[in-house]
């Protein structure tokens, strides 16, 4: 027989037992998610906001690490640490899935392919868009949705209205063919630089200019060390959230659930801040002053297109005929 204080001991053991939620005594999944942007981008809002409704979603029973502004890797490496497993989750711009093996997407970097945000919906939200993640199943990854930044602009310390004014210029690119043979086509020396590097090397005239999205050029602060820059909407910038296959196919598929539809609202989310992010970096950039702000004449953006957009047929083989054909198809071309 219990004695009374035994009794007590035993019951409020049990009681407490009973009134624990299971998920408490459960070590949480961790889902790491890295990227190189500054968290007040739309990239970093969109973090933000998965984080918050897949933990809401799954009650806690995934956490979230949000790691932003190449804090655990820089670009290269981040997709690398994603196929080993070390991180979870990253949403890279599409133009740098070319070392990966897949430069389908740098698709995406061919001027003036895609001209507003409905363009782009065309294409992502559309077979071809569905292709291009399905080929990273190869290499261990699934892609999961795409996620908008912007148009780019482009900078230097000069003006930069016609291409001969790029000519001899080092620009600083990300890792994509296409890019490269954009600058290439201006006259420039493009150079393949991780985005953690850019301010830096823009600072200390390692290169000349860059070019970014507005909200990205100011929230790594490029404004205070480029003079000059385009409103040139050349060229868009946007990204894939991918996660490691593996690790993904392998959680419980009602934890699954609940993240699919945490994505696909912080993709809805995101999305529908982009346009207005970037315009808002770009007014706050005109408030700061230290960069000039050109609008193209009809004449001046005539002559980028007619030097720009020979880089489709140039580069077909690099990202296929039919795929650039499909595209325009899609887009009413
Ligand atoms: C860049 O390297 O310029 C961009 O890809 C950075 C980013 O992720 O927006």
């Amino acid at each position: 027989m219990l004695n009374r204080r035994q009794f007590a001991k035993l019951a409020g053991t049990a009681a407490l037992a009973a009134a624990a939620p299971l998920p408490a005594f459960a070590a949480p999944i961790v889902i790491k998610f890295s990227h190189v942007v500054a968290p007040d981008t739309p990239k970093g809002k969109g973090a933000q906001k998965f984080k918050e409704l897949a933990e809401k979603y799954t009650n806690g029973a995934v956490v979230v690490e949000v790691y932003p502004n190449s804090q655990l890797y820089k670009d290269k490496e981040e997709l690398e640490a994603l196929q080993l497993g070390a991180v979870h989750m990253l949403a890279p711009s599409l133009a740098k899935f070319g070392p990966l093996g897949v430069q389908e997407f740098e698709l995406f970097d061919l001027p003036y392919l895609m001209q507003s945000y409905d363009d782009l919906r065309k294409i992502t939200d559309g077979d071809v868009g569905k292709m291009l993640l399905g080929k990273l199943e190869a290499k261990g990854i699934k892609g999961l949705a795409y996620w908008d930044n912007g148009f780019k602009v482009m900078s230097a310390n000069s003006p930069l209205r016609t291409p001969d004014d790029f000519l001899g210029l080092k620009m600083r690119i990300q890792s994509s063919k296409i890019l490269e043979a954009q600058m290439q086509a201006l006259g420039a020396v493009p150079q393949v630089m991780a985005f953690s590097e850019v301010y830096q090397a823009l600072q200390t005239g390692v290169v000349d200019g860059t070019e970014n999205p507005p909200s990205n050029m100011y929230t790594q602060k490029m404004h205070e060390v480029q003079k000059h820059a385009s409103l040139s909407n050349h060229g868009y910038l946007g990204y894939a959230v991918i996660v490691n296959k593996a690790f993904w196919e392998g959680l419980d598929p009602a934890v699954r659930e609940q993240l699919d539809k945490a994505l696909a609202e912080s993709t809805v989310f995101a999305n529908s801040i982009a346009k207005e992010e970037n315009e808002k970096s770009l007014a706050a950039m005109k408030v700061a002053g230290t960069t000039e702000f050109h609008e193209l004449t009809a004449e001046e953006k005539a002559a980028w297109i007619e030097v720009l957009t020979p880089v489709h047929e140039k580069m077909s083989g690099r990202i296929g005929a039919d795929l650039i054909k499909q595209a325009y198809a899609a887009l009413g071309r």
